[in-house]
């Protein structure tokens, strides 16, 4: 049997040293996962933007040979089975056109005041409060909560009740009959919520979706989708950008010098920590020939996505943060059909929090020392469970 293949990130800095040295030496290898599952792990980005566009991969959860990296998802597969990111054509398009509309570019643009009076608002209460302050509670987490759940018509007063459910779910600690918990709480609040608007709709992306014949159930497994992924991914990205850039003032100059370029630093930021790492598993429903190896049908497919956009041959001396390199070709949010519906709206989001932070607290500085900060090692989505700040006033 080959080696176990390390899954946690000893330094926020950089892939695990294994992911790397695989894609040196062995860019479609055997691995072992910690569940003793054997599957593929891909770490060249051109290996795995061809997975990812070839239809004998699918993305389906329940299928037995899909990899999961502990028991308790793949206990929860059954659960994710609704949802367009498992699905495969014709549904996954099906179910990706009749939302996709909510999503262009232009209706994103649309969202900018409100983003903006959002993150104001979350500002203006830090700034009042004392410090040190934690900017994952004051910023990172409020600001795409209240944007997902104006979208879709959720009451953010319910909030904390679906962090803590979204944070179970991702953590990989989390035992699987709590996370069976977290999961069933959500469906149950969700299904209340749109038998709600059944009879009441409001001006929202869940009610549109029920005006426009969906099936009640679809809507309820399209609103954990959007709510479980709309907030926690963001908010991760948020803290890591922040830290990231407190940390090298020679990139945040480049920001503050010339606010148009904030847009190029959200995409080296995204490439960076590709917090999503292993969230574009599949499995071969056909034989293909990959990198001169046969994956055989029935066999899983991990994708080491933190190396794989540090791979040499797409980014030149991939370990530097450099936020004018343009990394817009990295695979952060994955590639092919499934690529993130919401990559438009995290951009935006990303780049006014960015904007404002520098404008408006030029003197905003991270209060205790990188070493001590509390990173997310142990989830599915990688960042931070705190980032304590302090500042001078503006
Ligand atoms: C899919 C990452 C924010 C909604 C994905 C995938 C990745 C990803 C890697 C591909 C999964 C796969 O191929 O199996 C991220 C990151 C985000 C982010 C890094 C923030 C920085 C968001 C937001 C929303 C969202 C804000 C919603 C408002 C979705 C949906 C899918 C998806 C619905 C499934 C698309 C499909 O299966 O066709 N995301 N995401 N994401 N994301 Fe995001």
């Amino acid at each position: 049997m080959s080696e176990v293949l390390p899954l946690t990130r000893t330094c926020p800095f950089a892939p695990p040293a294994e992911h790397l040295r695989l894609q040196e030496t062995e860019p479609v290898a055997r691995v072992t996962l910690p569940t003793g599952e054997q599957v593929w792990a891909l770490s060249r980005i051109d290996d795995v933007r061809t997975m990812l566009t070839d239809p004998r991969f699918s993305a389906d959860r329940t299928h037995p040979g899909f990899p999961h990296l502990d028991p308790g998802r793949r206990a929860m597969a059954g659960a994710l089975k609704g949802m367009m990111v498992s699905m495969d054509p014709p549904e996954h398009g099906v179910a990706r056109g009749a939302v996709m509309g909510e999503f262009t570019a232009r209706k994103m643009a649309a969202l900018r005041p409100q983003i903006q009076q959002i993150v104001d608002e979350c500002l203006d209460t830090l700034l009042a409060g004392p410090q040190p302050a934690d900017l994952v509670r004051a910023l990172s987490l409020p600001v795409p909560s209240l944007v997902i759940c104006r979208l879709l018509g959720v009451p953010y007063a319910d909030h904390e009740f679906f962090q803590r459910s979204t944070e179970a779910l991702l953590l990989r600690s989390t035992p699987p009959q709590q996370r069976q918990t977290a999961l069933g709480g959500l469906y149950t609040y969700l299904q209340e919520l749109i038998a709600r608007k059944a009879t009441e709709p409001g001006d929202d992306l869940l009610s549109r979706q029920l005006g426009e014949a969906a099936e009640p159930q679809d809507v309820v497994s399209l609103a954990m989708l959007l709510l479980i992924a709309g907030h926690e991914t963001t908010a991760n990205m948020i803290s890591l950008g922040v830290m990231m850039l407190l940390e090298h003032p020679d990139q945040l100059a480049v920001i503050r010098e010339d606010p148009t370029k904030t847009p190029l630093a959200v995409e080296e930021l995204l490439r960076y920590f590709t917090i999503g790492e292993f969230s574009l598993s599949r499995v071969a429903v056909g034989d293909v020939e990959l990198g001169g190896k046969h994956i055989r049908a029935g066999e899983g497919v991990v994708v080491l996505s933190n190396a794989a956009n540090r791979d040499p041959a797409a980014f030149t001396d991939g370990d530097r943060f450099d936020v004018e390199r343009g990394a817009r070709h990295h695979i952060a949010f994955g590639f092919g059909a499934h690529q993130c519906l919401g990559q438009n709206l995290a951009r935006l989001e990303l780049q006014i929090v960015l904007d404002t932070l520098v404008r408006r607290i030029p003197g905003l500085r991270l209060a205790v020392p990188v070493d001590d900060l509390p990173f997310k090692d142990d989830a599915n989505i990688y960042g931070l469970y705190e980032l304590p700040v302090t500042w001078t006033a503006p």
